[in-house]
């Protein structure tokens, strides 16, 4: 089967591209994207590898803006992290400043700094881009989001749980202390909500709701793309143990830059293109192939041709 059917029979609502820096996750985002596009589906391309390829790729001036084209059918953005964690620091700085206006142990005037350091700002930002991304999904027949580096990606994609048992802990505490208050509040003939409860219920659903669509056969996609090295390999098989252990799987590997038969026996390279398509067929449930070009892809006019060299 072609590359561009299997796309279009196996692209669910949203579609996460993973994999090792510089194997072709911007590539197959733009390729499969096309394919998409050319069947009439609408698509909308979110890249958040920092490598920052894309509008470079595709020629577009998207960074953190949605352009389209194809007739509107193909809408591409490249997220910026740093603009993002930048505004969520800030805002994390303004609440500090606020609980802590009586507290002297802060130094006020390097909170902002202190909060810009602080660990997992970036994951943060790039789990609400990626909970936008199933907000927009409504608007469009696929998103793919070609995901950051592997490490980071894996933790966007596991935080979700993490928050939901967290909030879990911090609901149960404040619903002891909304009981007592509710208790008073009759006993002096009135009655009391938190708001502050009903905010926690709030984020927490949200959470749960991304926490169940990443894990929703369904709706999401995961695909792990290598090239048929041992360490691209490998970190598609982490993903893949990653995705099993929150419930969910790869649905499809992409085995990229693979060479033709001839060339590859002179360059001795045959085992190791054998290894990588075993092993990543062992991984997902469905395998592509997409060949090498014979040189680097650079513009949407070489993706097409990788297109038409791939079927
Ligand atoms: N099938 C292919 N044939 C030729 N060059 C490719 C192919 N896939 C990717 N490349 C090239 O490999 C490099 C890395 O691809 P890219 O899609 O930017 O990787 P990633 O997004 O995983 O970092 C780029 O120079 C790209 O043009
Ligand atoms: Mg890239």
């Amino acid at each position: 089967m072609s590359v561009c059917s299997v796309v279009r029979e196996s692209f669910r609502s949203v579609n996460l591209v993973y994999g090792k820096g510089g194997v072709g996750k911007t590539t197959f985002a733009l390729l499969s994207g096309l394919c998409l596009a050319r069947a009439g589906r609408r698509v909308l391309i979110v890249s958040m590898d920092p490598a920052k390829h894309l509008p470079g790729y595709a020629d577009c001036d998207c960074v953190n803006r949605t352009v389209c084209i194809q007739g509107d059918r193909l809408c591409l953005e490249q997220y910026d992290v740093e603009e993002d964690a930048r505004r969520l620091g800030e805002e994390y700085a303004t609440l500090l400043r606020r609980i802590s206006a009586r507290l002297t142990v802060f130094n006020l005037d390097n909170l902002v700094e202190v909060v810009m350091d602080a660990p997992g700002l970036e994951e943060e930002a790039y789990l609400r881009r990626l909970m936008r991304v199933y907000e927009e999904a409504e608007r469009y027949d696929h998103v793919i989001v070609d995901m950051p580096p592997t490490g980071v990606a894996l933790r966007i994609v596991r935080l979700p749980r993490l928050y939901t048992v967290w909030l879990d802990a911090l609901i149960g505490v404040r619903e002891r202390l909304a009981e007592a208050r509710a208790m008073l509040a009759r006993v002096a003939g009135g009655d009391y909500s938190d708001p502050v409860l009903e905010k926690l219920r709030a984020l927490r659903s949200r959470y749960h709701r991304v926490y169940e669509e990443v894990r929703s056969n369904s709706t999401t996609l995961h695909i792990g793309v290598a090239t048929p090295e041992p360490l691209p390999v490998q970190e598609v098989e982490m993903v893949a143990r990653t995705l099993s252990a929150l419930g969910a799987g790869l649905g499809l590997a992409v085995l990229n830059r693979v060479l033709p038969d001839e060339l590859a026996e002179e360059l001795r390279v045959v085992e190791q293109q054998r290894v990588a398509r075993s092993r990543l067929g062992g991984v997902a449930e469905v395998l592509v192939e997409v060949p090498y070009l014979g040189r680097p892809t650079k513009s949407l006019a070489d993706v097409e041709e990788l297109l038409r060299l791939a079927g």
